[in-house]
């Protein structure tokens, strides 16, 4: 049996649309074994599991296909099971743990040998962008990129100090529905503004500079756009900023936002900004999380 531990991820983190990720310690857990000929088992255990499909439609098993027909066809027989902690739709990455699941067990299931510059182009031909991918991938903090020849990801080391709080709405956002309303073309002032920040963002965390995160996590590509379709975004991130929050953004595409902090601080970050999201009528749960330095695990048994 295969067992593929993915962890969640944060994309863009302000200023890096669709190329910064973060990986943070909250995981999905894709298991695959080959089965009698003729089976198709798919167990589904944990968040979303009753509004996910449980066949070859099913996101892991896409992903899966993808290298079966890459190496001679489906097993005639195979059981999955998917146990998932990380809820869907609130841009924790939640596809991008099913997409490198399913891809690096099946890759297991026949032979293993998969290099992880395939297994990122893979998913990231799936996803359409890299930014959950590649830290799903690699751990730590990445940035990605998409030239003529593929994507590719450096991996960059989060300071150990670094924690992080997730404000989880209970209104689900699907990343197509907040990509409609992003403009095609931007006002050259705001790609200047976000150019700075996410260059910023990126020396900020490698020299360990955390007093630079509240300027380095600004945005004026997506987060302005999709503001309007969550009540509550904007007031979560000031509240998080007035109690000691190093950053705060949309996380991935939302519904979640994600405040940047130093470990101890989690508790009145997360108070903060669910109480910003309850005033304007918003459901929230909170997560006290971090960074995790270790990408996606395989093991066999
Ligand atoms: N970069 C993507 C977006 C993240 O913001 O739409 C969602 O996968």
């Amino acid at each position: 049996m295969i067992a593929v531990t993915v962890p969640a991820t944060s994309a863009n983190l302000g200023p890096g649309f669709d190329t910064l990720g973060l990986a943070l310690n909250l995981y999905n857990r894709v298991e695959m074994d080959r089965a009698e000929p003729g089976t198709l088992e798919v167990l589904l255990e944990g968040e979303g599991a009753g509004s996910l499909t449980a066949d070859w439609s099913n996101l892991a098993l896409r992903a899966a296909d993808l290298v079966f027909r890459q190496r001679g066809g489906r097993p005639p027989g195979l059981r999955v099971r998917i146990v998932s902690s990380i809820p869907l739709a609130r841009g924790l990455g939640s596809s991008a743990t099913a997409v490198v699941g399913g891809i690096l067990a099946a890759d297991g299931l026949t032979g293993g040998g998969m290099s992880a510059e395939e297994a990122l182009n893979l998913a990231a031909s799936l996803e359409g962008h890299a930014d959950n991918v590649a830290p799903a991938l690699c751990g730590g903090m990445t940035i990605s990129w998409r030239n003529e020849r593929g994507y590719g990801c450096l991996r960059l080391e989060p300071p150990l100090e670094l924690g992080a709080v997730a404000a989880i709405p209970t209104v689900p956002m699907p990343t197509a529905r907040a990509r409609a309303v992003l403009p095609e073309k931007v006002p050259l002032a705001d790609a200047v503004f976000n150019t700075g920040r996410a260059a910023l963002l990126v020396a900020a965390v490698t020299t360990g500079r955390l007093d630079l995160l509240r300027e380095a996590t600004m945005d004026r590509l997506h987060q302005p756009y999709r503001e309007k379709l969550l009540p509550g975004f904007r007031e979560a991130v000031t509240a998080a900023l007035e109690v000691g929050a190093l950053g705060a953004f949309l996380s991935g595409a939302g519904s979640s936002v994600l405040a940047l902090i130093r470990k101890n601080d989690g508790a009145k970050v997360g108070e903060a900004m669910e109480g910003a999201f309850r005033q304007k009528g918003v459901g929230c749960a909170t997560r006290i999380l971090c960074p995790t330095p270790q990408g996606a695990t395989v093991s066999i048994s």
